[in-house]
């Protein structure tokens, strides 16, 4: 059983199995287990201590600014915090409002095996249908360039989880490059999960998929502070995108769960502070 509703209740069960034993490691969710810092939570009061006026669906203008310097202090990427970004309920939340908006039912999306399964419901719910494209041990579980194209010849998205979860495989830049120059030649959009951007170990740093050529208005970037900050329990998350995606999750969003909870904005806020 590789994806759908059957695979949900296979790890539903599996997961109740593994809970009874010792020492059996997780391969889905990646939740650090570390206590979120001591002076995230601290800031976080200090901010509570005073209220917005208003805060929209898309997150607090501030913090939204907030990301968008955090990404041009660290990659020298510019990005507009009006109208290219929007914070979720955690990563989960973006993934999902991600696919709603992109996927047409019957639209093709392609990902590499083994993936991180949430996208598989929200692929289906979308109405869309997975093209599975092979990674394993023998490729370190890294994409090969030939399996790559062809398995996004017919697919309208590409979802790359980079670093990987659940595989750790990270691919590295001349990798993330050829990806994107397949996606250019063969007009795929890339959803280029990121969110275990700070667990690359060996010198290495990831190279955003955004940061390619001609990849910016084909490319939705996802990530958050659940693993890189452990603030799992926060719900905090956000998606970079082109303006008239982002208007697109926006509605959504408003329409399932508006804003994301003031506390957890302020949390955020304070840890890229
Ligand atoms: C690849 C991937 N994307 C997104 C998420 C969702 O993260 P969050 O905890 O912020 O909802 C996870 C959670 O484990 C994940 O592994």
């Amino acid at each position: 059983v590789s994806s759908g509703e059957k695979a949900t209740s296979l790890r539903y069960n599996l997961m109740e199995l593994a809970a009874e034993k010792n020492d059996v490691i997780s391969l889905g969710r990646g939740d650090p287990d570390l206590d979120t810092p001591a002076e995230i939570i601290e800031g976080t009061w200090r901010r509570m201590k005073t209220t917005p006026s208003s805060i929209p669906v898309r997150g607090l203008l501030e913090l939204r600014r907030s990301v968008a310097n955090h990404y041009q202090i660290t990659k020298g990427l510019d990005f507009d915090p009006e109208q290219e970004i929007i914070i979720t309920n955690g990563g989960q939340e973006g993934l999902f409002l991600t696919m709603l908006a992109l996927v047409d039912p019957g639209d093709s999306v392609a990902t590499p095996d083994p993936r991180y399964s949430s996208y598989d419901q929200a692929i289906g719910a979308a109405g869309g249908s997975i093209v599975e494209i092979p990674t394993g041990k023998d490729l370190r579980f890294e994409l090969d360039a030939d399996d790559l194209r062809q398995g996004i010849q017919d697919a309208k998205i590409l979802v790359l989880v980079n670093p990987s979860n659940p595989t750790g495989a990270l691919v590295r830049a001349d990798g993330v490059r050829r990806i994107a120059e397949a996606a250019r030649d063969l007009d795929v959009v890339v959803v280029s999960d990121e969110i275990y951007e700070e667990v690359v170990y060996d010198n290495e740093r990831l190279l955003s998929t955004v940061a390619c050529e001609g990849m910016r208005e084909r490319t939705v970037t996802l990530s958050g502070f659940s693993k890189a900050y452990a603030m799992t329990g926060f719900r905090v998350g956000y998606l970079i995108g082109d303006p008239a995606f982002i208007d697109a999750v926006e509605r959504l969003k408003a329409a399932t769960s508006g804003p994301c909870p003031l506390l957890s904005q302020n949390a955020a806020l304070t840890a890229l502070e």
